[in-house]
């Protein structure tokens, strides 16, 4: 029978053996998955990591975390299925329609008093984001002047993104957001059916550039008006939120807008002081300093 993974079995002050075995062999798995592929995954928050690699031990059909260390190290397609596994690709048009509503009062004044914006959606996952910001620019008038760099660790995700295709029964669910994000049309207008999915308006992505980029190890490609980095950093340690709070303050201008997930914040950062709450419901900060 397969081992299963044993969660909150030990007491307040000690940890089980079999606690600590995993543990050694989580650690194990990661700095293999490190070596041999570069992906670093070592300082993703543990409690959920541990869930998602069980939940492939199972789905590879092997018995403990080491034999998927070993798996991973022989078989690269297996390495394939655990990023997707690892970078949990959840998201939607219009996600949490209110930080769009804030976005157009309190983001877009700014933005118009510049000649040009670059915009870095950082861990954009299939584009649902993306393209959300483009109809919002779009309809207020800055899509021209503006240029969209959609970065994620997963290139299958943004190969995804640059179809611009999207499942018809979302349709439902987005144009619900879009009319709460503010939108300023019929959604439909951005879409038509085809390829078994919703194709959105090629314009849209005119000004995007889709890259490949590890918040974790790579560093700043650019200096940005505005950074949304939403639902990201959740999945990381303390440390590493730091660190990638570190590279968002110093790729962004000087009162450049940093945009944060629902359960983001930049406070308890060391980067807390530096910026201003334009929007502290909508996680919208501007930098000062
Ligand atoms: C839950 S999705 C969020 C998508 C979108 N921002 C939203 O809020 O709907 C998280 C995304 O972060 C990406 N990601 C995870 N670790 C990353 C890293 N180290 N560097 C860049 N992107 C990463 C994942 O691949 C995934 O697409």
């Amino acid at each position: 029978m397969a081992a299963t993974p044993k969660e909150g079995t030990a007491g307040a002050d000690t940890v089980s053996p079999a606690l600590e075995l995993e543990d050694l062999e989580v650690q194990l798995l990661l700095e293999a998955v490190f070596r041999r592929y570069g992906f670093d995954f070592r300082e993703y928050a543990p409690a959920s990591l541990r869930r998602r690699l069980w939940r492939r031990v199972h789905a590879e059909r092997e018995q403990t975390i080491s034999g998927l260390t070993e798996k991973l190290l022989h078989e690269p397609q297996s390495m394939e299925r655990l990023l997707l596994d690892l970078s949990i690709n959840v998201t939607a048009m219009f996600r949490d329609p209110g930080f769009y509503v804030s976005f157009r009062e309190k983001v877009v004044p700014l933005l118009r008093t510049y000649p040009f914006t670059r915009i870095w959606v950082a861990g954009c996952s299939s584009g649902e984001e993306v393209y959300s910001l483009a109809i919002l620019l779009q309809e207020e008038g800055l899509y021209e002047r503006a240029r969209i760099y959609a970065t994620d660790i997963n290139e299958s995700v943004l190969e995804q993104a640059k179809t611009g295709v999207f499942p018809l029964e979302k349709m439902r669910e987005y144009t619900q957001n879009y009319i709460r994000a503010g939108g300023k049309q019929a959604f439909s207008e951005y879409y038509i059916a085809a390829y078994d999915g919703a194709q959105f308006q090629r314009s849209l992505i005119e000004n995007v550039v889709f890259a490949q980029h590890n918040l974790v190890s790579d560093s700043s490609f650019n200096e940005f008006q505005v950074i949304v980095c939403r639902n990201v950093m959740i999945y990381f340690d303390r440390s590493l939120q730091n660190r990638v709070h570190r590279l968002f303050y110093e790729s962004l201008a000087h009162l450049g807008v940093l945009g944060l997930g629902q359960k983001e914040t930049i406070h308890f950062t060391p980067f807390e002081e530096y910026y201003e709450e334009l929007d502290p419901h909508e996680k919208l900060y501007r930098k000062t300093e």
